[in-house]
């Protein structure tokens, strides 16, 4: 499928070959390939080509709004609120777009879409703009840093993070016999060597620039929402620059928006139930529309570790953020 990257560099190439490969085990961790170290973050080698090309190519606008999130954090669920808050007006929200369109054919994964040849697509997209990037903070391109435009971070507990990529992968892969087992899993990401790992960079990144520029960076936790929907819903709007109106408010927009990101609803529709539609991802990867919904819930971490593996990562979780004021 090398027809689909975006000018195949020579010097991408060169570059990707030398970095440092995650130690292989006998089943994979991921669906995307090798895994290598750039800048002090693991990702697949499609992803890095993805950032080298945005580099050159992105041009951010003040008004394009990233979606960010280690990956299995609540991506698909802020990409369907985030959609919903900014064109709720535009439809009667029983016709709304995401009744027949999974989330992520809504908002653009864009770490992607700038490794494979999509750069002028996202490009010509009309003002604002909606992306979504699992890239650290630290890596974002200066186009982005630079542009003062909006952020918003979903970060959630990293040991249901862990539970939810050991079956999304096993999903796509075709089985748990086809990747690593759990206790793998679980010692991959303890040691940070998880796709986009370790996720404790990852989450202090934004929470410290959210601290420095809280107007820009909106901070939130998956917990938290599952918790109160609606007044994280509110605070979505608010920053997103199109709060609710009293009028809204009144007439239960803000409850009508909650309810149709809720997982129960979009697990249900059929564009999200039928498992032949799949978006086409990276080589041969194509990843159906219904993985990335399963149970939805907090602390089901609790299913699968024991109290000692769950105490083992937070404390090292706990020592990471010590100091910064975030706790898990
Ligand atoms: P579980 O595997 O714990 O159920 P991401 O969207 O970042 O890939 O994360 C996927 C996780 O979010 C999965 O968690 C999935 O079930 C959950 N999820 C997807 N849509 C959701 C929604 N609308 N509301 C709440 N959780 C959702």
């Amino acid at each position: 499928n090398s027809h689909l990257l975006e000018e195949p560099s020579k010097e991408h190439d060169t570059l990707i070959a030398s970095l440092p490969l995650q130690p292989s085990i006998e089943r994979p961790f991921t669906f995307q390939g090798n895994i290598r170290l750039y800048k002090d973050v693991w990702m697949s080698e499609v992803i890095i080509r993805g950032i080298l090309v945005m580099q050159q190519r992105l041009k951010t606008r003040p008004t394009d709004i990233f979606l960010s999130s280690s990956p299995k954090s609540g991506t698909t669920w802020l990409k369907a609120m985030i959609f919903a808050t900014l064109t709720r007006t535009n439809y009667l929200l029983d016709q709304h777009p995401l009744h027949t369109h999974n989330p992520h054919q809504c908002v653009t994964y864009m770490d992607l879409g700038f490794a494979i040849g999509r750069s002028q697509i996202i490009e010509n997209v009309p003002s604002p703009r909606v992306m979504s990037t699992h890239l650290p903070y630290s890596l974002l391109p200066y186009s982005i840093t630079e542009s003062n435009c909006r952020i918003v971070y979903v970060w959630r507990d990293p040991k249901d993070v862990l539970v939810s990529m050991w079956y999304f992968v096993q999903k796509i892969m075709g089985g748990a016999d086809k990747i690593a087992t759990f206790d793998q899993f679980y010692e991959m990401f303890y040691q940070g060597l998880n796709n986009f790992g370790p996720i404790w960079n990852h989450v202090l990144g934004y929470w410290e620039e959210s601290k420095r520029r809280p107007e820009k960076i909106l901070f939130l936790k998956y917990e938290h929402i599952l918790q109160e929907p609606v007044k994280c819903a509110k605070q979505l709007a608010h920053f997103l620059g199109c709060p609710y109106s009293e009028a809204e408010e009144n007439q239960g927009v803000v409850d009508q928006i909650v309810e149709l990101c809720s997982i129960k609803t979009l697990k249900n529709l059929d564009v999200n139930k039928d498992s032949n539609r799949a978006m086409s991802t990276t080589a041969n990867v194509h990843i159906s529309h219904a993985c990335y919904f399963r149970k939805g819930e907090a602390e089901d971490w609790k299913c699968h570790m024991t109290k000692e593996m769950a105490k083992r990562l937070d404390t090292m979780i706990k020592e990471k953020f010590k100091g910064s004021g975030l706790h898990i």
